[in-house]
């Protein structure tokens, strides 16, 4: 008796439930579901994909976590594109005509794990663009227009573990952006432009280190320079790699101890398109190269000094060593010649300390 009590009890209490989760998931679903998408609210997932939309569909329900918008000819999202979609986990936004990413489009989404902006146009990204999604676990930046990756794009992202880059322009990649994302496991940069110089050495002892450490890559094809062409990154040996006039990794700590207090006049203005030129500037700037210039000219003006003072010393008593060893020879034999040598000798001593002195 008891038992059945209980067990009606939860019967009753499970169909009330099920009632209300039916009718909270229905309502908005009903409502809400903008015309040419297709919602499914038991996956949470709208597929607006193929339906050539130029702007992301104003009417979207709330409780999407899943939002697919690939193949349509989307070319511009404005500020805080989905935020009336804050649950979004998944993101595709694969071949459209997106030609820039503004980080302002993506505030609002605290929980976005995966983002596929493949098969754009993508010319640049946003420095802050990785400020605005923290939580990102996977990017997928391939077969876009991209020439190059502001340093800083990685700096929050802590949770990255698939960063895709294939078919860009890319010649080069800071290693700074891949170090600021530890839990990387599949980095993808095939297809790109690679030039293979000192600045791409970095990328190299990263790489090497991360397939060391268990981490997937497609590898990296050099297309520069010429005797490199088509040969792997990784294969190419260190020594072989000129060192730049500038190594960005050693002075780091350096150059961004220096600049700060140049920077702190900076961060008085908002963030705004200025803001992403400031990692940029701050590794092209030669600043540090005049101080290490100044202190390379001062050590040899000093190497020099000692040198001469330890050369005029050393020639001193060179000659004080000969005149004596002469006067002494002579002292047994004529007394009146040891004057005249001594005099030569004498005399030559000025001549021989002007030569020397300006070497
Ligand atoms: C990209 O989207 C267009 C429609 O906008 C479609 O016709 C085309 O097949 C798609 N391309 C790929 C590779 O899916
Ligand atoms: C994004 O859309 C493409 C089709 O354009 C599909 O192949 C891919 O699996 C989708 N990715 C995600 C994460 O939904
Ligand atoms: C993104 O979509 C493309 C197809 O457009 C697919 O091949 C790729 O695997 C997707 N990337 C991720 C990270 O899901
Ligand atoms: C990263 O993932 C962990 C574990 O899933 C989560 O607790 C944390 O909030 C995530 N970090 C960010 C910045 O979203
Ligand atoms: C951008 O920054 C500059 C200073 O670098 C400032 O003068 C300007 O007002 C800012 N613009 C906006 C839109 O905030």
């Amino acid at each position: 008796m008891l038992d059945e009590g209980l067990c009606c009890r939860a019967w009753a209490m499970k169909g009330v439930l099920l009632l209300v989760s039916s009718v909270g998931i229905l309502l908005p679903s009903v409502g809400s579901c903008p015309k040419k998408c297709l919602c499914h609210p038991s996956s949470n997932s709208v597929d607006c994909s193929g339906q050539g939309l130029s702007k992301i569909p104003p009417d979207l329900p709330p409780w999407t976590v899943t939002l697919l918008l690939q193949d349509n000819q989307i070319h511009w999202l404005p500020a805080l594109a989905f935020h009336s979609v804050s649950l979004l986990t998944t993101l595709n936004l694969s071949n459209n005509s997106l030609s820039n990413l503004a980080a302002e489009a993506f505030y609002g989404l605290p929980h976005l794990q995966v983002l596929n902006i493949t098969q754009n146009s993508l010319l640049s990204i946003e420095s802050s663009f990785a400020h605005a999604l923290p939580g990102l676990r996977e990017l997928d930046l391939s077969s876009n227009s991209l020439s190059s990756l502001p340093t800083s794009l990685g700096r929050p992202w802590k949770n990255l573990t698939v960063f895709a880059m294939q078919q860009n322009h890319l010649l080069h990649l800071d290693r700074e952006l891949l170090e600021a994302m530890p839990k990387v496991r599949l980095v993808l940069l095939k297809d790109n432009p690679w030039k293979c110089d000192c600045h791409l050495l970095g990328l190299k002892l990263w790489l090497e280190r991360f397939i060391f450490e268990g981490g997937e890559t497609d590898g990296a094809i050099c297309r520069l320079p010429e005797p490199w062409k088509g040969k792997d990154l990784l294969s190419i040996p260190h020594e072989l790699y000129q060192p730049c006039p500038l190594p960005s990794q050693d002075l780091a700590p350096s150059l961004v101890q220096q600049p700060s207090a140049t920077q702190q006049d900076a961060q008085k203005s908002p963030e705004n398109s200025s803001g992403q030129q400031d990692p940029l500037e701050c590794e092209t700037k030669p600043k540090p190269k005049p101080t290490n210039l100044r202190h390379a000219v001062a050590t040899v003006v000093i190497t020099g000094v000692v040198c001469g003072i330890v050369c005029l010393m050393m020639l001193a008593a060179a000659i004080y060593g000969c005149t004596y060893a002469a006067i002494t020879a002579q002292y047994q034999g004529r007394p009146l010649a040891p004057t005249r040598k001594s005099e030569k000798i004498g005399s030559k001593e000025p001549m021989e300390l002007m030569d020397t002195s300006p070497a």
